[in-house]
């Protein structure tokens, strides 16, 4: 088992390079399956979740092509619909879910695993199968499988709940390719929801309204073939923004980083008291040499505070002078680091869905565990802080959503290496 050895570390400097978003990536590379011509989808980072996306595509029939050099990904989507999907493979991710909205709008009929929680939560897909249903499809729940079927899916005014961006992207997808028009209210407004929605529309579909509550949806007939190329990687760009700030003095460049995706983040580390300012897309980072000081975060849906940078400002503030709190509202099992930061020193205290933290001086290093892809990445920046060597194992939760963490890390100057 591969893990991350990080020496203690000078403040980062210097710049390194976003690559695209896993969280815009997938749903797109699901998309694709309802295209009638090749897709050629760009900036496509090189994950372990991508790569398990690209073989349930191929054990659908579809035909893919990976090109490492440009990160460049070319699906030509199967004729016809392969019933079942292999378990093993499908179970790996669960954004795997996302081939049910596609795979029903073009096959009209698809087998797929119902995906369990994880360690983050229990993760429900009811508003996924509601919205499927409101749209005409048959759902059936049996054997730990989903089967949904239709003769044909028909437009329909749908409101969710809460606004779910899994369950937003299923029924988007399905609604492009229903008869007539269809309506999602309180939809998500994550900025992956409208690069999916771009490129639905880049290959012929009729959507208007993504990126606000409300998107509607004109089915159309068919969808042809094109190229696209995805979003900047936000929860990426935000850890290193984090990583960053981990000591004072940080100063770093990041390419590729879109500072309207980041508002949340931004906010925070400046009431932290770093400065952040952005040059045509150069977002530059620097933590104040009087160090950090504590604040309060809340998670919230977009434009809300990432619940996918939580564990990363847990971090921060472990280290930061002062009190702070961190209240997570969209999972209900999202601390998991805050055990691990604690046996480095930190002063945490967990209380259902709340975190009180109490900064200290310094945290120590030592041997952690990754719990899930983001309490990793917390775990990397608590360590870039912390005084002496810490190591950190079942680094594969990170691969799932890191391109090369430790490399792009090595070139601001931090002293990690991965140990086979
Ligand atoms: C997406 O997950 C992201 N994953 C997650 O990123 C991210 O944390 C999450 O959105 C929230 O921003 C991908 O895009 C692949 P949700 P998703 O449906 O779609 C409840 C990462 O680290 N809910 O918005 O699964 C659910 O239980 C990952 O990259 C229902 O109750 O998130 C949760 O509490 C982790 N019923 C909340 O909504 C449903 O049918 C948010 O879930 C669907 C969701």
């Amino acid at each position: 088992m591969s893990k991350f050895i990080i020496e203690e570390s000078p403040c980062l400097k210097g710049k390194t390079r976003v690559s695209g978003s896993k969280n815009a990536a997938l749903p797109i590379l699901a998309a694709s399956l309802m295209a009638r011509k090749k897709c050629v989808i760009r900036d496509v980072p090189a994950l372990t979740d991508i790569f398990v996306m690209q073989n349930i595509i191929e054990s659908l029939g579809g035909k893919t092509e990976w090109d490492k050099k440009t990160e460049t990904m070319s699906v030509i989507a199967p004729d016809a619909g392969r019933l079942d999907a292999d378990y093993e493979l499908i179970s790996k991710i669960r954004a795997s879910f996302l081939i049910l909205g596609p795979l029903l709008a073009r096959f009209k009929k698809v087998r797929t695993v119902l995906p369990g929680g994880c360690a983050i939560g229990s993760r429900p897909v009811d508003l996924h199968l509601k919205g499927l249903a409101a749209l005409g499809a048959e759902i059936e729940l049996e054997h730990g499988y989903v089967t949904a079927t239709a003769k044909r899916l028909s437009g329909v005014e749908i409101y969710l709940d809460f606004p779910s961006v899994g369950a937003t992207e299923n029924i988007l997808m399905a609604a492009a390719l229903a008869d007539g028009q269809s309506v999602i209210r309180n939809c998500a407004l994550e900025p992956e929801i409208t690069d999916l929605a771009n490129f639905l529309v880049s290959i012929g579909a009729d959507i208007s309204g993504a990126g606000t509550d409300t998107i509607t949806v004109n089915g159309v007939e068919s969808l042809r073939g094109g190229e696209y190329t995805i979003i900047p990687d936000r929860i990426e760009a935000g850890t290193f923004m984090a990583a960053a700030c981990a000591r004072p003095g940080g100063d770093i460049v990041l390419e590729n980083a879109v500072t309207e995706h980041l508002r949340p983040v931004i906010a925070k580390l400046r009431e932290m008291g770093a400065e952040i300012s952005d040059n045509n897309g150069m977002m530059r980072v620097q933590s104040p040499d009087a160090g950090l000081r504590s604040t309060d975060i809340k998670t919230l849906p977009y434009p809300g505070f990432p619940t996918d940078m939580q564990a990363q400002l847990l971090a921060l503030l472990s280290m930061a002078r002062g009190r702070g709190t961190v209240v997570e509202t969209v999972f209900e099992n999202r601390f998991m680091h805050a055990a691990e930061m604690k046996r480095m020193g930190a002063d945490i205290k967990v209380e259902s869905r709340t975190a009180a933290v109490n900064g200290v001086d310094r945290l120590t290093g030592c041997h952690l565990k990754a719990t899930d892809l983001r309490a990793g990445a917390a775990l990397i920046v608590a360590a870039l802080g912390a005084s002496g060597q810490t190591e950190i194992s079942d680094i594969y939760h990170m691969e799932r959503g890191y391109d090369r963490i430790d490399e792009k890390l090595r070139q601001l100057g931090a002293r990690i290496i991965r140990v086979e």
